[in-house]
């Protein structure tokens, strides 16, 4: 029997829920009510995200948590974290308290230009299609004009519109490489808009557009976070730990299997605080991994230097995001965060993300390097095994006593649930 449907996006909820449950669910009592219990109670907000994206049946949840005590630039900051992984917000916090003892984090955005690309193909002599360029890029920005206008007004808009000349790779392929400052907003829509009416007024009978759109490879939408102190600062092993960590950043420069991994725990932070503040974390994983990259082999996106006594890490990472437009203003929490952020601008939260990057890099290096990931990560894990296991109130409190000095594992944790329980009955 075929499992097809069509016409499915205009059922109603309800009706694509009893489809979905009849062909596909066994317990479809059970499948609703877990799909009911995270609707929205308040009707205006559910319909709010029903109509995100299409047909919607519920909503995901994320732990939304904050990280307070972070200083960038000398002003201090909470910052507002969407994510599921235990350790992540704790260690943010953590980290983010230790170096505001320490002057803070120091950040500068280097550059804010970011690029859409129309590709196409032409068979022609490349001299023609160059004089044909120049005598048409004046018109290609005046076509714009209506969608610029108001970018332009502050500041921003099209910067500059290059022909590329791409056959050596691939026959007959050119690019209109275009450049552009969005100000506040990521810009996609902006940029894409901008994009397809210039293939338009572009086009001729020889010139066969391929398709226009923006580039989530900003190299020059770059911003730079740092944290530096003198050696000692970091206590009795000071030089033991600091050549190990500098250690560490150099292996995740030179070995792409550490260096995945080193940045996967930059993105721990930068993706949490990029969807707090409803941006598109697709679109900066993809910039920042590809900017991993451009020298050819995979690296880390943070560095380290000891020199004269002092500890300097730092990370260069591109991050094509937005203040306005998009979610930021539609989600409540979105809005929110910005608000919590004291309404940043979206050079200022290009700051805020990388610092929340390099924090959670110092974090993971710090505990790698010294007790190992696993200690601090299981401390947080146990309240979900606990959860899992069905453990009351009571025994997490216990058992969270219980686990302060010996090691956590899923079976270490039922065992002494299971002795815990033992020993209420015998002795209640
Ligand atoms: C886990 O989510 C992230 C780490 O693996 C990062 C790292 O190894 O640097 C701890």
């Amino acid at each position: 029997m075929t499992k097809n449907v069509s016409g499915f996006s205009k059922l109603t909820k309800e009706e694509k829920i009893d489809w979905l449950t009849k062909i596909f669910l066994t317990d479809i009592k059970s499948a609703k009510t877990i799909l009911k219990s995270y609707w929205n109670k308040e009707e205006r907000l559910q319909q709010l995200h029903d109509e995100f994206i299409e047909n919607t049946i519920s909503n995901f949840y994320l732990p939304y948590a904050v990280a307070p005590n972070f200083i960038i630039n000398g002003k201090s900051y909470v910052l507002p974290m969407a994510v599921e992984e235990s350790s992540v917000v704790a260690a943010a916090a953590l980290v983010a308290k230790f170096w505001s003892e320490r002057g803070g984090f120091k950040a500068e955005v280097i550059s804010t230009t970011k690029v859409g690309q129309i590709h196409f193909m032409y068979e022609g002599d490349f001299n023609e299609l160059q004089h044909y360029f120049n005598s048409i890029k004046l018109t290609l920005l005046k076509a714009t004009e209506s969608i610029t206008q108001n970018m332009r007004k502050r500041g921003g808009g099209i910067l500059d519109i290059e022909l590329k000349n791409k056959t050596e790779k691939l026959p007959n392929y050119y690019q209109l490489h275009v450049s552009f400052e969005t100000n506040d907003s990521m810009g996609a829509n902006f940029i894409n808009s901008c994009l397809e009416v210039m293939a338009k007024a572009f086009r001729t009978d020889d010139i066969e557009i391929v398709m226009s759109i923006l580039s989530n490879y900003i190299p020059e939408c770059l911003v730079r976070a740092e944290v530096n102190c003198s050696v000692d600062e970091f206590g009795e092993n000071a030089e033991v730990f600091t050549k190990k960590f500098y250690q560490a950043v150099q292996i995740a420069h030179i070995e792409p299997y550490r260096a995945v991994t080193h940045n996967k725990g930059i993105m721990n932070g930068i993706d949490a605080v990029i969807i707090a503040t409803g941006n598109d974390f697709r679109a900066v994983e993809a910039g920042a991994h590809a900017y991993a990259a451009k020298d050819g082999q995979y690296k880390s996106l943070s560095h380290c230097s000891i020199k004269d006594g002092i500890f300097k890490f730092w990370i260069e990472i591109p991050l094509a995001i937005g203040t306005v437009g998009g979610l930021t203003a539609l989600h409540p929490l979105a809005k929110l965060s910005l608000e919590i952020l004291q309404k940043p601008t979206a050079r200022e939260l290009m700051q805020i993300v990388a610092v929340a990057g390099l924090a959670q890099n110092f974090a993971a290096l710090k505990a790698l390097t010294t007790t190992g990931i696993q200690h601090g990560h299981m401390k947080m894990h146990l309240q979900n095994i606990l959860n899992q296991l069905g453990a009351s109130q009571q025994e997490k409190k216990e058992l969270i006593n219980y686990f302060e000095d010996r090691e956590i594992s899923y079976n270490s944790a039922t065992e002494a649930l299971e002795k815990l329980r033992i020993t209420k009955i015998l002795d209640p």
